[in-house]
């Protein structure tokens, strides 16, 4: 709690490449998590870093996903918004968390084993501690919920694990944070392989729409969109294809699946596909209008990132100082 607010706290990794899922899933509903929670969306350049980066493109991306935030709707007067590597307390409290997480609890994150089996010639030591600076970001905030993807509940877990820990030594200094985990984000499939989730590091191009995908690109892909051999707009087990694409113009307008079978009704599988395009592409049109806005005033973006990182260093630090005397670090 925070200023008698129950506190959300999200981080995102600085990439351009946002997909549909994304933005469903997360990015779309943020700005409704402002009116019930103090809310921190924090860029995770430090994280970034655990895997090569090229250092222009890192800096870029900082910027562009910031935008991106702006863009989806997140005011920064009502939101927190800054970047992870401005708050020197995220590196400060992870060196100290990292002293109360085991070895073998860092070696079970599946996502450790993912990425060191995929970036086999640099699994580095931060790899390994990703989710220990994650507990820290978290943790600074008091951070009562952590709305996430499916992927990242096991971190969110040994947050609470390190949390729970910590308190149990030193007595209550941590909140217990809790996963949030949103109902659409998981479900946003491929396009190309409608079993496998939408991702946005998929090598076919046409199995992944982006945020920033302009109109022609999204109806494109849309058009593309592997389906079924049968002809029915029905939600229905074995046609993955087509419930994927309700799902998507289900998210989009807000209708309901049996409205949407209304709606299509003797139609064929050409047409469903173009109007999910048009509505998805649509509905993009005015984030990326806005982003490409931003983009071109860094000043702006700045005084984003600067009022932001005042702000979160202010909690962040509270929090940093509590810790430091509970551990015995001496205080001038
Ligand atoms: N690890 C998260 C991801 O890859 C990003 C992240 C970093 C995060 N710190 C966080 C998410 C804190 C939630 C809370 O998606």
């Amino acid at each position: 709690m925070l200023n008698d607010k129950k506190v959300s706290y999200s981080g995102i990794q600085p990439s351009g490449n946002l997909t549909i899922g994304n933005y469903l899933g997360a990015l779309k509903n943020f700005s409704e998590y402002s009116e019930k929670y103090k809310t921190f969306y924090c860029v995770v350049d430090e994280h970034a870093i655990t895997v090569r980066q090229v250092p222009a493109e890192l800096r870029k991306r900082t910027y562009e996903t910031l935008a991106l935030y702006l863009a989806c709707g997140l005011d920064p007067e009502q939101n927190c918004l800054y970047v992870q590597s401005h708050v020197p307390a995220h590196a400060e409290l992870a060196w100290i968390l990292n002293c109360y997480t085991m070895f073998g609890e860092l070696s079970r994150m599946t996502q450790f084993k993912d990425k060191s089996a995929k970036h086999a010639n640099n699994v580095n030591a931060g790899l390994f501690t990703y989710p220990v600076l994650m507990a820290a970001d978290i943790l600074l905030y008091q951070t009562d919920v952590v709305p996430v993807g499916i992927d990242q509940k096991q971190h969110v877990e040994l947050a609470r694990d390190i949390a729970v820990r910590f308190n149990g030594v030193y007595s209550d200094t941590f909140t217990v944070p809790e996963p949030i985990i949103s109902k659409t984000g998981k479900k946003i499939m491929s396009l190309a392989e409608p079993t496998k989730k939408m991702s946005k590091s998929d090598e076919n191009a046409n199995a992944v729409v982006y945020i920033l995908d302009d109109k022609d690109t999204v109806i494109r892909k849309f058009k593309r969109a592997v389906t079924d051999s049968d002809t029915e707009i029905k939600y229905a087990e074995g046609k993955d294809g087509i419930n994927n694409l309700m799902t998507i113009y289900s998210c989009f307008t807000g209708k309901e699946f049996d409205e949407i079978e209304r709606e299509f009704a003797g139609k064929g599988y050409g047409e469903f596909k173009l109007a999910v395009g048009e509505t998805c592409a649509d509905c993009l049109a005015p984030v990326r209008e806005e982003f490409n806005r931003l983009l071109k005033d860094k000043a702006y973006l700045e005084t984003v990132m600067k009022n932001g990182a005042a702000e979160a260093a202010y909690y962040a630090n509270k929090t940093l100082s509590k810790v430091r005397r509970k551990v015995g670090f001496v205080n001038l």
